[in-house]
């Protein structure tokens, strides 16, 4: 039954609200508390009027005009700013004119509405309809574009965003998030300035690697987790991105989004239709916080593969093996993994080719069949003897790339991107196959394929990409060699696309060389994305921070490794907590009482992991801004959650003021009580089992932490309702 308010909103929420004049047609898009308003404007072209909190009164929006804004300003006409889209026609003509066709909703279900707004040139036969998708319950919003024409060759396309929003505001922070290998998504918040501010990738096949495709704006003032305006979006694509941010001579800020243009003037042909990637945004006038967990709760339901299901907790083999192993070694560490308590025992990289055996990163790539020397028996039999100790078997692969070292190199050289008349050039010893060519795109299948059908038992998997795409050239692309950016990305999610529609549960991590590949273009089709290799926890505390901004716990794959010596095996369990818990570590490197300390903890894991992976996630104090982190998860009913606090480089007696608990009922009593304890420890905070009213614990908070602090140190309590 949908009830009252449901239904007022639902009726409320997509509806035109007539001819204001008789030229003029309003209709909102919107969600139980965004509104994006876009009028048709008496020259037909669609103006956007409004977008951000929802009005209370139906009637006030007739109060918006079309104003000045057009919703996706075309290159070449009257506006002299960053235009949306920009082409060339078959004649030269370098400009392009959008007027109203016609514009329709459809309720997809009592969640979803699409409305499309058609629009074409009136000179030429260019066509471009502009889709808004809106997830009403998550307040989140879903817009991209399609263009499509009818001219004898191919139209050119200079630029082509999926999006373009407008801001009056009186200023604009721009809360970007950046990195390299090892260091993804440290956040930097800056003012913007007059004039254009630009966040861009051009690495290809790991295209978040420096920039990330996601950014916060604030408007007005600079918000932060409880308070302010706050726009927060992410561009769906894996591939090159920009987003452009353009303050004009009136301060009126357009942000466009979508796939980067750079060195990629798309040919297209008559009669095919371009979809631009999806750009996904929420906006919140309560603070980051909660922007951030409209994308968790969109993520979950429909933005990541079965992002509403369990997670496996695994044990890694890369960073105590390395390359070096055989199959008696793994099927000793399969006894590890039981002895740990995990779900899946991962084989990661080195386990094939033969001619050019896969011992170090500098050949075998392409080549992916079991290495006789190593693995005499087979996956199938690994398979066999991970089932038989209890756990499932999981297996690395990066079947995108080639290293020249390989069968694959010497048989298919076409099949490579790599220029003509130039030296190659390396990363990681390997080159970047051409998933433009649809041979290619069988072949990548089918080393998943044939994986799966001669081993049914494989349980996960994990997906690498280890070098961005550079000098390339694609043999298969002929003279349409600025496509090859869009079709590589486009001939990856054919790939994707048929994995899915065989194998639609298989749990996938998306891995990139660490955090190249952190975006929802992909993550429909993951299960969950490698962070960063980092795995020193006190990086990590960052590092997942800065995740949690934009993606649900479960999908945020987080190691207990031996990377850092400083930390103790407490610590880095803690911080992996908030995160998809695994480990990748020797487990001869661990004394007994943190053995014995893992196993309880992949208990307490499990019996949180409801609440972490499913839960509103609440950060309290940020690392950004204090020599310590908190955060929370809350279960949708209020009745249980888990509070994560880290120690991070604090001072020998720092003072530190409570932790007020965030998302719980003021009117439940909660008891609060520290877990995942070294045996033998004292609960580190004073009123450890004691019960409080939410109200209280919100209000007043917690000492967490008091007397002589501990770098690196933390706790995990769990607030469960009396
Ligand atoms: C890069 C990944 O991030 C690592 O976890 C590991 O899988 C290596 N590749 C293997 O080559």
């Amino acid at each position: 039954m949908i009830k009252t308010s449901t239904l007022a909103g639902i009726l409320l929420c997509f509806y035109a609200i007539g001819a204001k004049a008789q030229t003029e047609k309003q209709v909102i898009v919107g969600t139980r508390n965004v509104s994006l308003v876009l009028t048709v404007g008496k020259n037909g072209r669609v103006y956007q009027s409004y977008f951000g909190k929802k009005l209370l009164n139906a009637a006030d929006y007739t109060n918006f005009a079309a104003g000045r804004h057009e919703a996706y300003i075309t290159g070449g006409m009257e506006d002299q700013f960053q235009p949306a889209i920009q082409v060339k026609h078959n004649d030269g003509n370098p400009s392009l004119q959008l007027v109203y066709v016609s514009d329709n909703s459809s309720k997809k279900s009592d969640d979803i509405t699409e409305t499309t707004f058609n629009l074409k040139d009136p000179k030429y036969p260019v066509e471009v309809v502009l889709h808004y998708e809106t997830y009403f319950n998550e307040d989140v919003i879903k817009a991209w574009t399609e263009i499509k024409h009818n001219e004898k060759s191919p139209l050119i396309l200079n630029n082509y965003a999926s999006n373009m929003l407008h801001f009056d505001a009186d200023k604009y922070w721009l809360t970007q998030y950046h990195g390299d290998w090892a260091t993804e998504m440290m956040q930097q918040e800056s003012q913007l300035t007059s004039g254009s501010k630009v966040i861009e990738s051009k690495q290809g096949t790991r295209p978040d690697i420096y920039q990330e495709p996601l950014f916060m704006l604030s408007l007005n003032q600079q918000a932060d987790e409880t308070s302010g305006e706050v726009l927060a979006g992410s561009l769906a694509w894996t591939g090159n991105f920009k987003f452009q941010f353009e303050i004009d001579q009136l301060n009126s800020l357009r942000v466009i989004t979508g796939i980067n243009p750079y060195a990629s003037e798309y040919q297209l042909d008559a009669g095919k239709t371009f979809t631009t990637p999806a750009f996904i945004f929420t906006y919140s006038n309560s603070g980051k916080g909660l922007a951030s967990r409209n994308l968790h709760r969109w993520a979950r339901k429909y933005g990541v593969l079965d992002g509403d299901k369990p997670r496996a907790t695994l044990l890694n083999n890369w960073e105590n093996t390395g390359f070096k192993f055989d199959e008696k070694l793994l099927v000793n560490l399969f006894d590890d993994a039981t002895k740990l308590g995990v779900d899946v025992f991962l084989l990661d990289d080195g386990w094939f080719a033969n001619k050019y055996p896969r011992n170090n990163d500098k050949a075998g790539l392409g080549d992916w069949e079991e290495n006789k020397t190593k693995l005499p028996s087979g996956i199938e039999y690994l398979v066999k003897q991970a089932e038989a100790k209890g756990v499932k078997f999981g297996i690395w692969i990066e079947p995108e790339m080639v290293n020249p070292k390989s069968v694959l190199y010497e048989t298919h050289p076409d099949w490579i991107l790599k220029l003509p008349n130039r030296d190659e050039s390396y990363q990681r010893s390997q080159l970047v196959l051409d998933l433009a060519n649809p041979k290619v795109q069988d072949y990548v299948f089918g080393i998943l394929d044939n994986m799966m059908t001669k081993n049914p038992g494989i349980g996960y998997i994990k997906w690498d990409c280890n070098r961005t795409m550079s000098n390339t050239y694609s043999v298969y692309e002929k003279d349409k060699q600025s496509n090859l950016y869009v079709d590589n990305t486009l001939g990856l999610y054919k790939v994707l696309d048929r994995v899915r529609s065989k194998y639609p549960h298989l749990l996938m991590m998306l891995c990139s060389g660490g955090g190249g590949r952190t975006e929802y273009g992909a993550m429909k089709y993951f299960t969950e994305f490698w962070a960063s290799d980092n795995t020193d926890p006190l990086e990590r505390v960052y590092i997942q921070w800065g995740f949690s901004n934009f993606f649900p716990a479960n999908t945020i794959s987080a190691h207990i490794t031996s990377w850092s010596k400083l930390s103790t095996v407490k610590f880095r369990t803690d911080v992996a907590m908030m995160g998809r818990m695994g480990y990748d570590i020797n487990m001869k490197d661990m004394s007994e009482a943190d053995l014995k300390f893992s196993q309880q903890a992949v208990k307490n894991y499990k019996r949180l992991s409801d609440v972490i992976w499913f839960g509103d996630l609440y950060r309290l104090i940020s690392p950004y801004e204090s020599n310590r982190a908190d955060l929370m998860y809350v279960n949708e009913a209020k009745t249980k959650a888990a509070l994560f606090n880290y120690m991070l480089s604090a001072r020998y007696k720092e003072i530190f003021g409570k932790v007020k608990l965030q998302g719980l009922d003021p009117a439940k009593r909660y008891k609060v009580e520290e877990t995942n304890m070294m045996e033998g420890a004292k609960p580190s905070f004073p009123d450890n089992g004691k019960t409080f009213s939410g109200d209280y614990l919100m209000t007043v908070g917690l000492t967490l932490n008091a007397g002589r602090i501990i770098p690196q140190s933390s706790s995990v309590i769990e607030i469960t309702q009396q």
